[in-house]
Formats: structure tokens, C-alpha cells, sequence
């Protein structure tokens, strides 16, 4: 599945010392309160990042999890209102024990 190819391939990309471990990815249960919220920090956490184009998170779509050495992965397709329309972004976050969440990409997806 091409969420799955391309989630594999940000995982190596973002976390160079996991290539040599086997990569679990899970799918992401989209209606856990935990999950949404980490969604929902992808969107502000954008949006402190950009002065145009804020969003609104309306809804967390799919995604998928991996641990990653001792941190855990997570790729969104999150849909989000930038003002006018509801478009579909793909984000990938890491969340570092206890409690630390870095956004390390966010991206619109094609129609
Ligand atoms: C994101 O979700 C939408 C709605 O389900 C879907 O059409 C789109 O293909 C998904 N994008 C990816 C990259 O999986
Ligand atoms: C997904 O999360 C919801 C809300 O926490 C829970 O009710 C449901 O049982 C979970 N589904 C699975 C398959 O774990
Ligand atoms: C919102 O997204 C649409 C579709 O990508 C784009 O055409 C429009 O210019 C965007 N509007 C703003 C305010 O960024």
C-alpha cells in the first residue's frame, strides 16, 4: 500500500539508526482520544511555523505507527480547513519519552 511504502521509507529517513531493526508498523487506531491528540499537536505545531495558510484540524483520517528505537513514529493523513477548503495533509511526528513530540514533516497531499 502506498502509505505503508512511503511511511517506511520517512522512517528511515528520519531515524538513521533503525535500519538495522525490524520496523512494526501498526495501523493507528483514528478514533483513540491519545492518537487525536498527537494529530491535533501536528497542526499547531505547523502553524507556529507558518505566518499563512494556519489550519484547522478537522479530522484525523488514517495512519500508521512504528517504534523507532526508543522513540514511536507516527504518519497522519490528517484533514484540515486552511481558511477556504478542506484539503488532506500528511504529517509525520516522533514522540520521545515522557512526553516530548517533534513534528518533522508536514505536507498538503495531491487531490
Ligand atoms: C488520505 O485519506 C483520503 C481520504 O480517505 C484518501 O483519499 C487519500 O488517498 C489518503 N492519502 C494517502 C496518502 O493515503
Ligand atoms: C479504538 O479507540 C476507541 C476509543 O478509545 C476504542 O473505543 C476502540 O475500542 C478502539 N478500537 C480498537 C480496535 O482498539
Ligand atoms: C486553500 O487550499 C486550496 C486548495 O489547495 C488553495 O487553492 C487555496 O489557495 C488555499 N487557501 C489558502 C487561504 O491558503
Amino acid at each position: 500500500m502506498r502509505f505503508q511504502s512511503l511511511f517506511l521509507i520517512l522512517v528511515v529517513l528520519f531515524a538513521s539508526a533503525a535500519t538495522n531493526q525490524a520496523l512494526n508498523i501498526r495501523d493507528l487506531n483514528i478514533s483513540d482520544p491519545y492518537v487525536i491528540d498527537i494529530a491535533k499537536f501536528a497542526v499547531t505545531e505547523h502553524n507556529k511555523q507558518v505566518t499563512e495558510g494556519k489550519l484547522k484540524f478537522e479530522k484525523l483520517v488514517g495512519g500508521l505507527s512504528s517504534d523507532v528505537d526508543d522513540e514511536t513514529h507516527y504518519i497522519f493523513n490528517i484533514s484540515a480547513n486552511n481558511g477556504s477548503t478542506s484539503n488532506r495533509y500528511l504529517s509525520y511526528v516522533g514522540e520521545k519519552p515522557p512526553n516530548h513530540f517533534y513534528l518533522a514533516l508536514f505536507e498538503i497531499l495531491p487531490k
